[in-house]
């Protein structure tokens, strides 16, 4: 509850034209300054500065990440509902505010379009470059012990890359599809299972911001090694969450929190690295419940990084 003199403060925060279109541009996902800075067409300073009051008031949060910082609404119930009540007031198709809605879907496509080149580039190579930085054998052991014994009718593996999970798993399901915004990965992943006459993989084209075609077909999601490669990981497990059965379960596996800014310009990573309490608000967001966490710390070279797996499942009856 806030006291008379910080409500006009909130009221204030919220009451100008750039921080108004901000709150509605958050609320489609979170984003860097670098981003809002383009899609306002303003200066860095200026929109930093309409970022930093709205931090102050509490109506959304900041999370610095190496060079970058992102924001997103605040997840505080009382803030919360009161941008949902202002925004619910506001006439989305405003004409500045669709503009900036169109220039931030033009601003997603560009970072798409460049993890799609980089990942066109590096598709033959892959299966030595996804080790480089990963304790990938440990990884790949904790995962098989989190799932032994489990058995899956349908198996999504989004962002499959190679298919190296559907290789992994293959005895631990019936059905598995692994999906990929990149053609060239694809067809490296489809070569190899054409070679080794896996039966029950299929690996297909697909964008895990639109999984329509798969509404609530999977009992169990895996998303390895995807999720830093998005602005908003909360968003794209939202979406992930949507072709997930009732009752069923996704496995994360990331990198923890990291300082290898290089990784942005040279691997198309967006996030360096995800934390503990980001992936319990995310869950929290999409209707999902962190059941387990392990990290996996690198032992090898000082540039090596810790993964974490998180299994969450799916808690929409509570
Ligand atoms: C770091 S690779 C991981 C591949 C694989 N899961 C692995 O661990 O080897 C990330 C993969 O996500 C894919 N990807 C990125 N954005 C995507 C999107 N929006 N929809 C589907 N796949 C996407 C990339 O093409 C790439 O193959």
């Amino acid at each position: 509850m806030a006291n008379l003199r910080e409500m006009v403060e909130i009221l204030r925060s919220a009451g100008e034209f750039t921080r108004l279109r901000l709150l509605a541009l958050l609320s489609e996902g979170e984003l860097s300054v670098k981003d809002l800075t383009e899609i306002l067409d303003q200066s860095q300073p200026r929109v930093s500065r309409h970022l930093r009051l709205l931090t102050e008031s509490g109506l959304i949060t900041r999370h610095a990440e190496g060079a970058w910082a992102f924001f997103r609404l605040s997840d505080e119930l009382e803030s919360s509902a009161l941008v949902q009540h202002i925004l619910g007031r506001l006439d989305l198709e405003d004409e500045l505010l669709v503009t900036d809605r169109q220039r931030l879907a033009a601003v997603r496509r560009d970072h798409q379009a460049r993890a799609t080149t980089f990942f066109a580039k590096v598709a033959k190579d892959w299966d030595r470059l996804r080790t480089l930085h990963a304790p990938d054998e440990a990884v790949e052991a904790s995962i098989q012990q989190l799932l032994a014994g489990a058995h899956f009718d349908m198996f999504l593996d989004l962002g499959t890359g190679t298919g190296r999970m559907l290789e992994l798993l293959a005895d631990q399901f019936t059905k598995g599809i692994g999906l990929d915004a990149s053609r060239e990965m694809i067809s490296v992943a489809r070569t190899k299972f054409e070679k080794s006459g896996q039966k029950n993989v299929q690996v297909r084209l697909g964008d895990i911001g639109d999984l329509s075609e798969y509404r609530d077909s999977a009992d169990f999601v895996m998303l390895h090694q995807v999720l830093h490669h998005f602005d908003d990981p909360g968003l794209a497990l939202q979406n992930a969450r949507l072709s997930l059965k009732p009752g069923g379960a996704i496995m994360v596996v990331d990198f923890m929190p990291h300082k290898l800014e290089f990784l942005r310009e040279e691997q198309a990573h967006r996030r360096l690295g995800l934390s503990h309490v980001q992936m319990q608000a995310w869950a929290r967001s999409a209707r999902l419940e962190v059941m387990q966490s392990r990290e996996i710390p690198h032992p090898g070279p000082d540039d090596g990084l810790t993964v974490c797996i998180w299994h969450l499942t799916d808690n929409s009856k509570n």
